[in-house]
């Protein structure tokens, strides 16, 4: 019996069809990657010579915003030694990027399942599941041209990753959370390294501006989905999330962040800048607690901050203030990458 009402509930917040306001969202939302959308063997040319990969080229040379790229130890090695770790890390970046994105299209293609006739969330969730597997090309692409055999998440993510889309079915809401947690740390790391105006290597550049561009739809949708599903929980279940937001913003920014242990073997670098790095500095644990600032809003918005709510985002050290606007650019960042 409670199955049956939990079933019932669970399909009439499926239903969105008497909401004008979010249906015109969406409807702009879809129209917009009709626009603007990226192909990624039509809009990259993989084998132009000015895309070249080569092994000396210090363009690979990590920029400023990025933490490792701002370290003295990172600094104080030889150029050489500089690039390599650069195109390494950056390799991995994307390789995470695209394991990530597709957990992400599976989980949404779950959700779009049930989805009712005419709803406009099918169409959008299918446009963006279309861009996700551009994305994962793209980044796949990025990663074969580089030539570095990068493991992309840590292991213990990779054998969690067939379970995670399942929860986006029966658990919609939480499934989305998740998706901003993936997706908040990548457009926020991106857009501070194309706002510091580095020389990058080309395929950098063109992979970052094409992946920022579509990302602000994907983020956009999930901010709208969460907002209109949210305030209307019930007490329990939103006190329970209001407490699981921030544990899995910071336990999935963490292994999308942080390079595997691979890494720092190969390249034998030292624990305390390893330390320093995530997060001991309090330079990084600025950075840490930015990336986070617009779901923060989105908590405080949707009645998700309560004292307890507040103790766990400081405790995972992601606590402090709401952006007053999404995508508010932090200005601390911008002056120490100037
Ligand atoms: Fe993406
Ligand atoms: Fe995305």
């Amino acid at each position: 019996m409670k199955l049956f009402t939990w079933m019932t509930s669970w399909r009439r917040n499926m239903d969105v069809g008497d909401d004008t306001e979010y249906v015109e969202k969406l409807t702009t939302l879809s129209e917009g990657s009709v626009r603007r959308n990226f192909d990624p063997y039509t809009d990259i040319d993989w084998h132009a010579i000015e895309l070249a990969v080569t092994r000396d080229d210090p363009r690979w040379i990590l920029p400023k915003t990025d933490p490792l790229g701002r370290h003295p130890w990172y600094q104080g090695q030889p150029v050489q030694r500089q690039i390599e770790i650069g195109m390494w890390r950056q390799s991995n970046v994307a390789k995470v990027g695209l394991q990530f994105e597709l957990i992400l299209i599976r989980g949404l293609t779950n959700y779009a399942f049930w989805v009712p006739n005419g709803s406009p969330e099918y169409r959008y969730c299918l446009h963006e599941s279309v861009e996700e597997c551009n994305h994962t090309m793209m980044f796949q692409e990025m990663v074969n041209a580089i030539g570095m055999d990068v493991p992309g998440m840590p292991r213990v993510l990779k054998w969690a990753a067939p379970f995670i889309p399942l929860v986006a079915g029966p658990l919609p809401i939480p499934f989305f959370f998740g998706v901003l947690a993936g997706e908040e740390p990548i457009d926020h790391t991106q857009k501070n390294v194309l706002r510091e105006g580095k020389n990058l290597h080309p395929i950098m550049e063109r992979v970052m501006a094409i992946h920022v561009a579509e990302e602000a739809r994907h983020i956009s949708f999930a901010h709208e989905y969460l907002h209109k599903r949210v305030p209307g929980m019930g007490r329990v279940k939103k006190f329970a999330l209001s407490l699981y937001v921030p544990v899995i913003m910071r336990l999935l920014c963490q292994a999308i962040v942080v390079p595997p242990r691979s890494f720092w073997k190969e390249y034998d670098i030292p624990k305390s800048v390893k330390k320093d790095l995530f997060f001991g500095s309090s330079e990084s644990k600025s950075m840490l607690r930015d990336m986070f600032a617009d779901v923060r809003m989105l908590c405080h918005d949707t009645g998700l901050m309560n004292p307890v709510a507040k103790f766990i985002w400081r405790l995972c050290r992601i606590g402090g203030p709401p952006s007053r606007y999404r995508s508010e650019p932090q200005r601390q960042h911008a002056t120490a990458a100037a």
